[in-house]
């Protein structure tokens, strides 16, 4: 197992020094794309509802306190400052410098609390051996658990804040993070609690997820009935435990043949929504295994990977949008990339049967070690057939209504929350465009600038 590198010259910008007046306004803009309007499927996906066109003084938008107060044209922003009582010289100024503003880019999928490393796992990969089998044969996962166990909260949570950095500098704003490499009740809670600490500490807001059902922990392996055990004491003892402490919103299991069946995976999401906890499901990653057709059946907010579901569960998914009780589509597409098989979801036959779809790092140390939404974007765009504007649409709202936060975040509209990237680029097509670039010129998040790239 090896270990990680610092990270250098991430530094984020400090909002909060005396001078801090409660309005802020983002000045200059050449284009802002909103994404008002709710959540995007089929023709709407790519819809981002761009306003251009500001005039000499270009285009805007106000926060005041943490909530987005206006948007539009600088000279109509003065205005309806003024209309809604405030003073302009209550407002720090943000320059976009023409370029383009965005809402802040969520990350619907991360494993962010981790130790160590797994890049000799991944060059076994390159030379064949298979995910799945690496995990049988006790490596995979459950290495990562070995070394999540081993390290103290204070070494977990310094790993995931150069993450965290780097997350930032992409843009992104909110991240969901979830539990999964401790598959024990007091390791699982210590994950939890570090995402909790992480949340608190600022600036990118985290979403905790309970993943007990990530892999059968080692402790159980070798006895006969090891998943049934295994499962039987993620519902008992794990899930009890978390819900008592309140640190997770979403429960998450690992849907995938070898892994968890969908019986398995439907006891453990039952027992979690029993105790208020919303569902989601790492599905159908790599073969059929009626993870998509359980995610439509429970009603789960969101089901990610989809790499390989049967058309049964694209059909399950499509009548539960077109029934209102749509389930998004957490694709990651950098996860294909980085497992080398070339085996990418369907996003076009998705966003065609009417099914919205988020994008999502899935940021973890064996599949995906990627802090970039930008890049997942780019892979998206070249290897999935989505438009940029689509991939923007699937890293903002889509992934705010993947998290259940549709209402609070992932759109730029007035009365949400102030969160907002200004790019150093043009237009939107520019963003994956850049390959691996880095475009973010300034991050804010609850109306405050917490990078600067200038
Ligand atoms: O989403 N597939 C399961 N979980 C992660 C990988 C976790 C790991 O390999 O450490 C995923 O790809
Ligand atoms: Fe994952």
């Amino acid at each position: 197992m090896s270990g990680e590198g610092r990270t250098s010259g991430l530094s984020p910008a400090s909002g909060d020094g005396p001078e801090a007046l409660p309005g802020l306004l983002v000045e200059g803009a050449g284009a802002i794309a909103t994404l008002a309007g709710g959540l995007r499927r089929g023709s709407s996906q790519g819809d981002v509802a761009v306003i251009s066109d500001g005039g000499p003084g270009g285009l805007s938008v106000a926060a005041w306190g943490d909530r987005l107060i206006a948007v539009g044209t600088s000279v109509d922003i003065a205005r309806q400052i003024v209309a809604a009582g405030h003073s302009l010289a209550d407002f720090s100024r943000l320059d976009a410098a023409g370029g383009l503003v965005t809402p802040g880019l969520i990350d619907a999928h991360t494993h962010l609390v981790f130790a160590g490393t797994r890049e000799a796992e991944w060059q076994m990969r390159s030379r064949g051996a298979g995910y799945l089998e690496i995990l049988a044969a006790g490596g995979g996962i459950l290495s990562t658990v070995a070394a999540t166990r081993a390290a103290t909260v204070s070494e977990l949570a310094a790993a995931a804040r150069l993450r965290l950095a780097e997350l930032l500098v992409n843009g992104t704003t909110t991240a969901e993070a979830k539990s999964g490499y401790g598959l024990d009740t007091a390791a699982e809670l210590r994950q939890l609690d570090v995402i909790g600490r992480l949340d608190a500490e600022g600036p990118i807001q985290l979403v905790p997820t309970f993943l007990g059902a990530h892999a059968v922990a080692p402790e159980f392996r070798g006895r006969p009935d090891a998943t049934a055990a295994y499962v039987a004491a993620v519902i008992d003892e794990q899930l009890p435990a978390v819900a008592r402490q309140g640190i997770a919103r979403f429960c998450d299991v690992f849907c995938e043949s070898g892994v968890f069946d969908p019986e398995q995976t439907s006891r453990v999401l039952r027992a979690a929504r029993g105790y208020g906890l919303a569902m989601r499901v790492h599905a159908d990653e790599l073969l059929p295994s009626g993870g998509a057709e359980l995610a439509a059946e429970l009603g789960c907010v969101s089901a990610d990977h989809l790499a390989a579901p049967s058309d049964e569960g694209v059909a399950a998914l499509s009548r539960a949008a077109a029934d209102g009780r749509a389930v998004v589509a957490t694709l990651l597409p950098a996860t294909s990339w980085f497992l080398g098989k070339h085996h990418f979801a369907q996003a076009r036959r998705f966003i065609d049967a009417g099914i919205p779809v988020a994008l999502a790092t899935d940021l973890n140390p064996g599949t995906s070690p990627t802090t970039s939404l930008p890049l997942v974007m780019s892979i998206a765009c070249l290897e999935m057939g989505l438009s940029p504007a689509e991939a923007l649409a699937a890293v903002t709202i889509n992934a705010a209504h993947s998290l259940g936060l549709g209402a609070e975040i992932g759109s730029i509209e007035p009365g949400k929350q102030a969160d907002l990237v200004i790019w150093s680029v043009p237009s939107i097509d520019q963003i994956p465009y850049w390959l691996g670039g880095r475009r973010v010129r300034s991050v804010v998040k609850r109306g405050r600038q917490v990078f600067g790239a200038d």
